[in-house]
């Protein structure tokens, strides 16, 4: 496996792939099975001739500035151990400055999917993926490249990119990839104490209740954010809700009745740890 940590290696890298699938998965890094399934998923895609490649990159533009850029994990031995182990042939894990010049002064502005939901209360955040996955496209040139559903909203975001910027990349979501407990894997749950982490679970039972619920009937949106309310309320009280929503999967649209393509979404603080999930109904 090979690492990379300039443009200009990247682009040589890019050039020796030539007619080759490559198959790109963006990360930050601080690498769990979520993001290891993903790349092993590449590696089927790519088989023995397409190339996978893995970005590990910590993208300030996607953070506010109350958000934890400075603290966020960081762990590069570790993440390449993993990313050889998952199948990668390549890891792009360039530093700030070979990515971002100092005066630059182009960014890409999301206009709709990310007003809502996790978007609502990190203003700016999805303009910062989108920006630096248009970069990133640019620079490898992928085929295809894999992003995670556990990030539903980050997912239908970039594929609006793909699709209105033209950018000729087939992209594939995965399951999100859960501990035993039902807990989505995350970078984040490092920062829960033991008591958070053992109320965090909750976070995944909100949604299946709101699931099961809809499956028996419940059709009414406010009905199904009450039974996750009440869930997190008496299962999580460390946690504060950033917010519950019952969506579109399409629009993200918040809806009033659900009928087909449902979406519970949530968001819950524990201190500085913030949490997401989402489940389809
Ligand atoms: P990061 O949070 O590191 O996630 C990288 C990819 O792994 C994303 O596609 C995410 O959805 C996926 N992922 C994370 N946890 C997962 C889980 N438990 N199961 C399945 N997939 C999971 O998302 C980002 O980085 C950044 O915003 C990025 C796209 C790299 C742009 O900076």
């Amino acid at each position: 496996m090979t690492l990379i940590e300039t443009v200009h290696d990247l682009r040589q890298w890019r050039r020796k792939a030539g007619n080759h699938r490559v198959i790109l998965v963006p990360t930050m890094g601080a690498l769990h099975a979520g993001h290891t399934t993903l790349i092993e998923a590449a590696r089927k895609m790519a088989g023995a001739h397409g190339q996978v490649a893995a970005s590990i990159f910590v993208n300030p533009l996607q953070f506010g500035p109350n958000e934890d850029f400075e603290r966020y994990p960081r762990d590069l031995d570790d993440d390449l151990t993993k990313c050889r182990e998952a199948g990668a042939d390549m890891v792009f894990a360039p530093a700030v400055k070979e990515v971002y010049h100092a005066d630059r002064s182009i960014k890409i502005i999301e206009t709709s999917l990310s007003t809502k939901l996790c978007g609502a209360s990190r203003p700016g955040h999805f303009d910062g993926v989108c920006t630096v996955v248009a970069k990133l496209f640019h620079l490898f040139q992928p085929d295809d490249a894999i992003f995670g559903k556990k990030d539903f909203q980050q997912l239908a975001i970039i594929r609006r990119l793909v699709r209105d910027l033209d950018m000729p990349v087939t992209l594939h979501g995965i399951d999100t990839v859960r501990e035993a407990d039902g807990l989505a894997m995350s970078s984040r749950n490092r920062y829960l104490t033991p008591e958070e982490r053992l109320q965090a679970p909750a976070l995944r039972q909100a949604l299946l209740a709101a699931r099961n619920a809809r499956q028996q009937g419940v059709t009414g949106a406010h009905r199904l954010d009450e039974i996750m309310r009440d869930y997190l309320a008496k299962h999580a009280p460390l946690g504060r809700i950033d917010y519950v929503e019952i969506a579109d999967a399409r629009t993200l649209e918040a809806l009033s009745v659900v009928q087909d393509h449902g979406l519970a979404a949530l968001a819950v603080f524990f201190n500085e740890a913030r949490l997401i999930d989402n489940i389809e109904l």
